[in-house]
């Protein structure tokens, strides 16, 4: 169904797709899961192979996704039967859909932890510790499902506003805030004692840690936190103007998400040692690091409460810092589905994002409730799912599209001669060949 572009929206600036494209990106991904791999995962040799996976994968898949979308104007569906007569490859675009809404469904559970949890920080403030213990508990099934809900209204809101008052502007406003919270915090953090420790485990690599376990996961941070693989950015590359810079955009992207993620890195695994150094538990019995929800949320928390009243000032901003965090995201894996919605159906915008925010909802509540449900969700369609994804768009542009017309497509807009050099070996051979390795090797581990 042809929908005109006044109809689906478009970005108003560069800028404004840049933010919204980084507040995809930059999310509990980056402040939660990707330290908390570090930690789990040996350190900074994990860094090192998440760093090569975001340019040698990440950065490649990410032009194609843009472009494809820019030159469709469609959701992923819409843009895969755009390119092609055959319909197989709708099923790529589906499979995205798809992905988005199981990511979301558990996604939004951690976000309504962190929101939450800020509440927790404002009544321990206050003297009220049962309030603060209930606030602070991700183990209140109801709690959760009352949070996760409020969550995804405020998601719905902001989507169901449109593209550039919806979207853009509350990426505009709380991109900034963000990343000025986050060097405040690290400045607080760093000087303390026991930082030094958490350092030296973050940048000095030990390669005697290095597995395809843990290249796999590395790469599934990588696809996560780019917010890559299910078509997030064919959707929000659809609502680019036709003479845009893509690479140019793509670099910003990945540089604000690969330099935010390091940036939590260097706030959280310092923490931890500090954390350590004041008496607080951070390794389990067995000598390994403690799991990574109770990392963000109870390790950091514990650590504020022994600064006094600073620490309730620091306790407020970093649970605020993560639901920011977390909204822009969450914006964004709502959009995908809304926008298959808005182009393939006749509702409008307003009723997709309700209809397919109430869907996603009741997964959430499940999941709320059964948290077991996020490691599930988590492995099937963010681990598999998103390099899967990555695997499948980056080969229809190949042999089904085809690079030349790619090219052609970013020509407008682009006239980087580096660019071409580099990117169409990177997307032919170098991303899919990883990808496939890395993912064949896993999943035969797995079930073999
Ligand atoms: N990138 C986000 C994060 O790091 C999560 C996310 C938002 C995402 N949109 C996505 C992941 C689309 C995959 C695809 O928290």
């Amino acid at each position: 169904m042809a929908v005109s572009p006044s109809e689906r929206g478009m970005w108003n600036s560069k800028l404004g797709f840049v933010l919204a494209a980084a507040g995809s990106a930059v999310g509990l991904g980056n402040i939660w899961r990707f330290p908390s791999e570090v930690a789990e995962n040996g350190g900074a040799v994990f860094v090192l192979i998440y760093l090569a996976c975001c340019f040698l994968i990440g950065y490649p898949v990410m032009v194609a996704e843009l472009t494809i979308g820019r030159k469709t104007r469609r959701n992923p569906y819409g843009a895969f039967r755009a390119l092609s007569s055959n319909p197989i490859y709708g099923l790529i675009g589906l499979w995205g859909i798809l992905c988005g809404v199981g990511i979301l469904a558990f996604y939004n559970v951690v976000a309504g932890w962190t929101f939450s949890s800020m509440f927790s920080e404002i009544f321990l403030a206050a003297g009220n510790t049962e309030l603060a213990e209930y606030f602070a508990n991700t183990g209140d099934g109801t709690k959760n499902a009352i949070f996760s809900a409020v969550f995804m209204v405020v998601t719905v809101f902001v989507v169901a506003g449109g593209v550039s008052a919806g979207i853009e502007k509350v990426a505009k406003t709380l991109m900034p805030v963000l990343v000025v919270m986050l060097l405040v915090l690290i400045g607080v953090v760093i000087t303390r004692e026991g930082a030094g420790t958490g350092l030296a485990e973050y940048l000095k690599p030990d390669f005697s840690e290095l597995s395809v376990g843990l290249i796999f996961q590395a790469m599934g941070q990588a696809f996560f936190s780019l917010s890559l693989g299910m078509g997030a950015l064919i959707t929000y590359g659809s609502y680019l103007q036709s003479r845009q810079d893509i690479p140019e955009a793509a670099v910003y992207v990945t540089f604000a998400d690969v330099g935010i993620a390091f940036i939590a890195g260097l706030l959280i695994i310092p923490s931890m040692y500090v954390a350590q150094n004041v008496g607080i538990e951070i390794f389990d019995e067995g000598g390994a690091l403690i799991a990574s929800d109770t990392l963000v949320f109870n390790v950091l928390p514990a650590l504020f409460h022994t600064m006094g009243g600073l620490g309730v000032f620091f306790g407020v901003s970093f649970f605020l810092l993560l639901t920011f965090a977390a909204l822009t995201s969450t914006i964004s894996l709502l959009e995908v589905p809304t926008a298959f919605l808005v182009d393939e159906t006749k509702l409008n915008r307003k009723t997709s994002a309700a209809v397919m925010g109430a869907i996603i909802l009741v997964i959430s509540i499940v999941t709320s409730y059964d948290l077991s449900w996020i490691g599930r969700l988590n492995l099937i369609f963010s681990d598999i799912g998103l390099p899967l994804g990555g695997l499948l768009i980056s080969l229809f542009l190949v042999y089904v599209w085809r690079t030349s017309n790619a090219l052609k497509e970013i020509d407008n807009g682009s006239d980087s001669s580096l660019f071409i050099q580099v990117w169409p070996a990177l997307v032919q051979y170098v991303a899919p060949l990883l990808i496939a390795i890395v993912l064949g090797t896993t999943l035969y581990n797995v079930f073999a």
